[in-house]
């Protein structure tokens, strides 16, 4: 069974950034598989625009190159990427000065669907966004894409929001968030909404607390730069894992559209009670004993005080979540690149067995929906140990690893893939509404400004482990422990 593809409209699709990183790395490589597997066709136009002065030739030579090095072409056993080349054309354009935009207006064709990806540094957002409408190329049924971050703070992203409703409609808007691409991610709204099983249990009478993890086994080598001034509460806790918590913890909308999903999620951040010091963890990895590098080594500033590691302890307050923490917690350079969520329930409330087998606790039940790598569900249960010798217990999971579950899906699709389709197809639903930004900034601000005004500096922690010891502390201090980070 391979996934049914529903071809979608023809678009002219302007990529700004088109020689950046992420451009090479995921947007031009999603565009490439979704045209082999037919979701649209040679009337689409793929229009690449930086500041780099190059023609059509020198682009398509480019895009050639980056599909050979992130295209995957032989795991899909394509060799023939000319008929996607045939496709791409460029424009010089610089955000700051007036000329080239006539050139890329000249390539703009009518009534055919127009989406702008802004792969550029959020500072240009509001330039490009006022050039587009200004010399007329955006028009009402335009589309604009925006990668994150969106913003520092809330200051910067509400000014980030003004700039581009100064040109676009709240729904031309469409906020990257690329975990909501992910096939997991959206197979928890699945699992949780389409059934039954789960809704009756979904709460705090039922369900003890929650962890979601989002581990990395990489380090910031080549992001330095960037990451120093970000932190890893700003690069994940504040929208990845944000979104995550969002989606376990969201009433079920009353439908699955945008506003529907997204009043939802938004009810969940306002919900957040502000975090205090003594429910927080941040690390920063130490030079290993093999010689890796610190942080420091990379960060440009031998006394940064940037997180690379954040563990919290998060309330909802809300009548389905009081008394049910959210545990959170990511970091760089850990034992693995492992991301979860585990949904620990009660233990039953009484134990018939303790009599016999000297078994005075239960193991509770816990769902793990696993993000990657091996994307699927897992059910821990307990049953009897098989054989003779009475009612010994112990715990065995259900398993669900899509890939074996659901064969013949082919390649696993890049969250891009789906999220670009989604633009061009007008869906907002996984994508992040201004005011829902704002939200979850405006609960991260307080957090990131006490470490700033704090003297103390993130604990140091050892690479390929699973980050400082007081994140241990913060379960053990409540009866609780993280789930190990596989090697
Ligand atoms: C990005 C962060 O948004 O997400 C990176 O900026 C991080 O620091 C990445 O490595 C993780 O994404 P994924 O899809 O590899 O889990």
């Amino acid at each position: 069974m391979v996934s049914r593809v529903i071809p979608v409209d023809t678009f002219d699709f302007v990529l700004f950034g088109a020689t950046g990183d992420l451009a090479k790395r995921k947007i031009l490589p999603s565009l490439f598989h979704r045209f082999q597997i037919g979701q649209f066709d040679d009337s689409c136009r793929i229009i690449g625009a930086s500041r780099s002065q190059m023609d059509q030739a020198a682009f398509r030579a480019y895009v050639h190159d980056a599909l050979k090095e992130f295209g995957q072409l032989e795991a899909t056993g394509t060799s023939d990427v000319q008929p996607f080349l045939e496709l791409l054309d460029y424009a010089s354009v610089d955000a700051k000065v007036e000329n080239g935009w006539n050139d890329l207006n000249a390539l703009m064709r009518p009534d055919t669907i127009r989406a702008f990806y802004l792969s550029v540094a959020p500072s240009l957002f509001g330039d490009i966004a006022s050039r587009l409408k200004t010399s007329g190329i955006a028009d009402k049924n335009s589309r604009i894409v925006v990668e994150k971050p969106f913003g520092h703070d809330l200051a910067s992203a509400q000014k980030l929001n003004t700039a581009l409703r100064a040109h676009f409609t709240e729904n031309q808007i469409y906020r990257i968030d690329h975990y909501l691409g992910k096939e997991t991610v959206q197979n928890l709204m699945a699992l949780r909404f389409a059934n039954n099983l789960w809704e009756p249990l979904w709460n705090s009478h039922h369900i003890d607390h929650v962890q979601i993890t989002v581990a990395e086994s990489i380090g910031v080598a080549g992001r330095g730069g960037y990451y120093d001034k970000s932190g890893a509460m700003r690069d994940m806790v504040q929208n990845h894992l944000m979104q995550l918590l969002c989606l376990t913890a969201m009433e079920p909308p009353s439908k699955f559209t945008p506003n529907a999903v997204r009043d939802e999620k938004l009810k969940v951040i306002s919900a957040l009670e502000p975090v205090s010091a003594d429910n927080i963890v941040r690390g920063q990895y130490r030079a290993s004993s093999a010689g890796d590098d610190s942080y420091l080594d990379h960060a440009g500033d031998p006394t940064s005080r940037t997180e690379s590691f954040v563990a919290m302890k998060v309330d909802v307050s809300n009548w389905r979540w009081a008394g049910t923490p959210f545990y959170l917690r990511t970091g760089k350079c850990l034992r693995a690149r492992e991301s979860e969520i585990a949904v620990h329930f009660r233990k039953p409330p009484h134990n018939i067995f303790a009599d016999d087998q000297d078994q005075d606790e239960l193991e509770p039940n816990m769902l793990i929906i696993r993000l990657q790598p091996d994307e699927g569900i897992t059910l821990r249960t307990t049953i009897k140990d098989p054989g003779p010798g009475g009612m010994r217990l112990t715990a065995a999971n259900l398993d669900m690893t899509f890939a074996e579950s659901l064969p013949d899906q082919g390649r696993t699709q890049d969250a891009y893939e789906r999220l670009i389709m989604d633009v061009i197809r007008g869906n907002q639903t996984l994508f992040m509404r201004g005011d829902e930004v704002e939200a979850a900034w405006a609960w991260a601000d307080p957090i990131i400004h006490s470490w700033a005004e704090s003297s103390q500096k993130p604990q140091s922690y050892d690479q390929g482990g699973s980050g400082p010891d007081d994140s241990l502390l913060l379960m053990h201090r409540d009866n609780r422990r993280w789930r190990t980070i596989k090697a």
